[in-house]
């Protein structure tokens, strides 16, 4: 089946950005979902913030900018997003009964033929596959932050997932001009956060133990490395939350040696969640 529309569920961190790559670059008909009025002006105004750094580059016209918000059409109607679309991404926050409920939803108002993947970055796919009737047209499809720069997208078989179903989310990486990779087989973490979030991990069990300051670990791994941003800095990007939900998966469904810092439970205990509430072990309120 040749996907042409698609629905993302979830307009925040990740979602935004797919819903924008989808529209910008493999020019589909998109439709924007969340649950708050808010949620969704937000996710818009996050499009539209990057769109206009894309336009001031002069990789972009106005007129394409306008184009692409254009082919992007938010709403808090669950069945008018997904009613008529071919690929339906949920990008909702990493919960899995949150994710499994939405799912469960999303399925009984798509259409039968549609694809429907998760944007999950650790949550088992065939768990996630369980909560729809149509295992065999499900897959992970787990985009990168932030989405409109990073190439990659793994692509992950559930214990059902078709050839066909994989395939067809092959085509769809490549018309968003990203590099797809296929993870054979359904494992928490997938490949990159299976090597990531334990790396992540120790840095922030170096600043609780002591060893080393957030912003020496950060130029230690920064140069030592050559990664484009430190791991402390990478964790206050990405949200303490996410890396906090992201470990216990990693130590519930593989190992106890997964298991979280404390002070990565106590920060998010504390409402220190990085760049998305303004304070993470960082300041970020006047970046
Ligand atoms: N939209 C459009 N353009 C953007 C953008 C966005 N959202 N964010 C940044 N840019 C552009 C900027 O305008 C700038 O353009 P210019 O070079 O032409 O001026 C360029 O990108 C660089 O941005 P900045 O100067 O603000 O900052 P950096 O040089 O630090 O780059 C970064 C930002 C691309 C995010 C870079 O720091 C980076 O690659 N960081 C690592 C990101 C990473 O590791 N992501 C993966 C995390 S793991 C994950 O997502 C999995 C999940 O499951 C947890």
């Amino acid at each position: 089946m040749e996907v042409r529309k698609v629905a993302v569920i979830g307009a925040g961190l990740m979602g935004h950005g797919i819903a924008q790559v989808a529209a910008q670059v493999a020019k589909f008909e998109v439709s924007l979902r969340d649950v708050k009025q808010e949620f969704l002006d937000n996710g818009m105004s996050m499009i539209n913030g990057s769109l206009q750094r894309f336009l001031k580059k002069g990789t972009m016209t106005e007129n394409e900018v306008k184009e692409v918000l254009g082919r992007i059409h938010p709403t808090l109607d669950l069945k008018e997003a997904v009613a008529d679309a071919d690929l339906i991404i949920e990008a909702v926050p990493e919960i899995p009964k949150l994710k499994k409920d939405t799912l469960s939803e999303v399925d009984k108002l798509a259409k039968p033929e549609a694809i429907l993947a998760s944007n999950t970055s650790s949550i088992s796919i065939t768990e996630l596959a369980s909560a729809t009737n149509r295992p065999e047209k499900f897959c992970g499809m787990h985009f990168f932050n932030p989405p409109q720069l990073m190439k990659l997208i793994e692509i992950i078989r559930g214990a059902k997932t078709s050839d066909e179903t994989i395939n067809a989310i092959v085509e769809v990486t490549k018309k968003m001009d990203k590099e797809p990779v296929v993870v054979k087989k359904d494992c928490a973490g997938f490949i990159v956060n299976r090597i990531l979030v334990p790396a992540l991990n120790e840095a922030i069990s170096l600043v609780w133990e002591g060893i080393a300051d957030p912003k020496d670990i950060d130029t230690a791994i920064k140069l030592g490395l050559n990664w484009p941003m430190g791991p402390i800095t990478l964790v206050d990007y990405l949200g303490l939350d996410t890396t906090l939900s992201i470990s216990e998966v990693l130590r519930d469904d593989l190992d106890p040696k997964y298991s979280p810092c404390p002070l990565l439970r106590q920060m998010v205990r504390a409402g220190l969640l990085g760049r998305k509430t303004g304070k993470g072990f960082y300041d970020w309120t006047q970046r």
